[in-house]
């Protein structure tokens, strides 16, 4: 007889879930990509139909794996976070495609709100920087332009979610609408400080409060699983943005402690305690996690594109047939190649935030190939690492050590760069699915199958510590031309 947590973990191009067992070791696994869609330059979409069906997909292949008597006691949600979805309350459908968080289609309207000058009033209320990244715009833009959608919001027959609110509706069997306070903290409709939807910010983007899911803790009882979904009921009791259950699945509890996950995009992110401190570097202010109606603060900065650069070499390209050829192709290149890539094929993120920036390859001569072009990619998010840290550190953030987790921290090449490029030490966990732990953690904390932090943090284990080896003159020199690339992709 074995009690497991179940993490599921709806990411932006994969989805996955993960049973933990009690000790936090992943005993069974299951991932499914699912279609990403561009419908115009800077539209990203997905078909909810897809992440719900992937979600489901893997849930019951781990699920089948179950022995006799083997029970699934919790259930943790962790997920892509921004990405904004409308659904009918009555029937379950959603009324748009899902707008995903790196869509750029609402640039004009936030370029609109800072020509108003409202930047500024919307940090404070909810530490984020205008830009269409977040889910206030992209809901806006669904109510307008969606035939009868604002009339239907209005009379409260629509729901607004991100994707956690969104698998809780469809686990629960449509009877929970709810979400957590770090997905809250990422729409631009959630006041940071109260840890209310903010009215003054409903009435700026014109939303109805109807449409709004409850604000719940991270640890939480966010409703049961249907039986006819899951074929088994089972509480939900762990929700929390991916990023931030990195930083949870890391036990980076104590203030200073960072964390940089490498998935689709990067998220470095440091805990700053109960204290919102405000960024005067352009990074976001965010909640990191609530528990017991206490807030946890965190500083982060956001990349839009990493290891979609190396999906985009393999996939776009074709320059490589899998990520783990990018390592010793990195190896065999001369350090000096001199070629940079920026891949700002959403637009540039922290601290630039220009979505209109679009990416590029500078540097390139006759002897240029795949291997300098693949180890250029690899090295750009090296780059926009030191670009956050940078950032964070002109805020007083200096982080002693990085915990990274995601797919690409596999890759001994980028981590040895990445700890050369920051002039830091780098540390590699046992466990790089972090993610899926965080989300395991708050549902087995609420559980009471975990039963503090300080029992998490004893978890944690280093699997690799790099160190820089790289002398200062040599990073600035490799820097200096990252900066220059950068300034060349800039709209303005
Ligand atoms: O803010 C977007 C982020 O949550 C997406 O994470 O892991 O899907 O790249 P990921």
């Amino acid at each position: 007889m074995a009690d497991y947590i179940l993490a599921i973990d709806q990411g932006t191009t994969s989805s996955r879930a993960i049973l933990f067992d009690s000790d936090a070791t992943a005993a069974h696994s299951a991932q499914q990509e699912f279609p990403q869609h561009f419908p115009q330059d800077g539209w990203v979409e997905h078909d909810p139909e897809d992440i719900w069906q992937s979600v489901i997909d893997c849930c019951h292949q781990v699920i089948n794996q179950l022995g006799d008597g083997e029970q699934i006691a919790a259930i943790g949600i962790t997920n892509q976070r921004e990405t904004t979805l409308v659904w009918d309350k009555l029937t379950g459908k959603t009324i748009y495609p899902a707008i995903v968080w790196q869509d750029r289609r609402t640039s004009d309207y936030c370029q609109q709100l800072k020509d108003r000058g409202l930047e500024e009033r919307i940090n404070d209320i909810t530490g984020l920087l205008i830009d269409p990244y977040f889910s206030a715009t992209k809901l806006r833009w669904i109510l307008e332009q969606v035939p009868g959608a604002r009339a239907r919001a209005e009379r409260g027959e629509l729901a607004f979610g991100t994707v956690d609110s969104y698998l809780l509706w469809r686990l629960s069997g449509g009877r929970e609408h709810r979400t957590d306070a770090s997905n809250a903290s990422r729409t631009m409709l959630f006041n940071i400080h109260s840890q209310q939807w903010d009215e003054e910010l409903l009435e700026l983007f014109d939303i109805p409060a109807a449409l709004l899911p409850e604000v719940m803790d991270c640890a939480d009882q966010f409703g049961v699983s249907d039986a006819a979904v899951l074929g088994r009921q089972v509480p939900i009791l762990g929700m929390a943005g991916d990023q931030q259950a990195a930083l949870f699945g890391q036990t980076c509890f104590n203030k200073g402690m960072a964390k940089s996950t490498y998935g689709t995009g990067c998220f470095m992110i440091v805990n700053t305690g109960d204290c919102a401190l405000k960024s005067k570097n352009r990074l976001l202010t965010t909640v990191a996690y609530r528990l017991r109606g206490e807030v946890t603060y965190a500083l982060e900065g956001s990349i839009f594109v990493a290891g979609a650069t190396i999906q985009w070499l393999r996939d776009g390209l074709m320059l490589i047939d899998n990520a783990m050829e990018s390592e010793p192709l990195a190896e065999q290149t001369d350090p000096d190649h001199g070629v940079y890539m920026v891949p700002a094929f959403t637009g540039l993120g922290a601290p630039y935030w220009d979505p209109n920036a679009r990416g590029a390859i500078f540097g390139l001569c006759r002897d240029t190939g795949i291997k300098e072009i693949v180890t250029a990619g690899l090295q750009s998010v090296c780059y926009q690492s030191k670009d956050l840290q940078k950032a964070m550190e002109s805020d007083g953030e200096r982080p002693i050590a990085l915990r990274v987790d995601g797919g690409m921290v596999a890759n001994n090449w980028v981590m040895q760069f990445l700890a050369d490029i920051l002039g830091a030490t780098v540390d590699r966990p046992t466990i790089i699915e972090t993610t899926a732990l965080g989300a395991a953690y708050l549902a087995g904390l609420e559980a009471g199958i975990f039963t503090s932090l300080e029992q998490l943090e004893q978890k944690w284990q280093c699997q690799q510590r790099f160190e820089p080896q790289m002398s200062k003159s040599r990073r600035d020199a490799f820097y200096a031309g990252w900066q220059q690339a950068i300034r060349r992709v800039q709209s303005e």
